[in-house]
């Protein structure tokens, strides 16, 4: 898969994971695209917990809002933390979630490009996550994902039904011509977006 189709197929699909394991070195090539993601100052923020197999279900149950259980069917479930310290902040802004944030996208993006899916969870019980985990006071749990083979014979039958319901908003509503507000163009006389080959 290339990296454009990647974006493209990339959706959150909690609803279809598979609870077949997931080979290590499938498991490495996802969370070494997240290393190698950019950060500012190169802090490398980033730390993530990578909970497997019979851990899986008691964090799920303990930790994971009602509407997120059943993530509890992956067989790894990632969890992305930051010490905001080990960070830069810049006139307020905290920029260790930016750059977990990154990482965390190239993750998404390798594991759609290994035929895995993933769905980031931000409704969790950080507390609780983190007693379970023996992740330290000062560090934050910034999001979550599961990560499973899925539950159908490809990626594409997994996601097909997500993503013909996906909603963005216009180019007009968020891309501006040199001054906030000012249309670049619309949806109407923009070029088509690329298709797959
Ligand atoms: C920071 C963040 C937190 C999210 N938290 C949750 C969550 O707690 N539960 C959930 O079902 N989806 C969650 N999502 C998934 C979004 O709802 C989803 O990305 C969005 O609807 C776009 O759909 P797509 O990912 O399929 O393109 C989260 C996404 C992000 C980026």
């Amino acid at each position: 898969m290339e990296t454009l189709e990647a974006i493209r197929k990339r959706c959150s699909l909690k609803a279809r994971l598979s609870p077949r394991a997931i080979e290590p070195e499938k498991l490495w090539a996802v969370l070494d695209a997240a290393r190698l993601a950019p950060s500012a100052r190169n802090t490398q923020p980033w730390r993530f917990v990578v909970v497997q197999g019979a851990a899986v279900e008691p964090l799920v149950e303990a930790a994971f809002s009602e509407a997120n259980t059943i993530a509890k069917r992956a067989p790894v479930i990632i969890v992305a933390c930051a010490n905001p310290e080990d960070d830069v902040t810049r006139e307020g802004k905290a920029y260790y979630l930016y750059d977990v944030g990154s990482a965390v996208q190239n993750l998404l993006l390798a594991a759609t490009d290994h035929g895995l899916v993933t769905h980031l969870i931000a409704s969790f019980d950080e507390a609780e996550m983190k007693r379970l985990l023996h992740i330290p006071d000062d560090v934050r749990v910034v999001v979550v994902t599961p990560l499973a083979y899925p539950d159908a014979p490809s990626y594409d039958e997994a996601a097909a039904e997500r993503l013909a319901q996906r909603s963005r908003l216009a180019r007009e509503a968020v891309v501006f011509a040199g001054a906030w507000g000012r249309r670049l163009c619309t949806d109407a006389d923009a070029p088509p977006l690329e298709d797959d080959d």
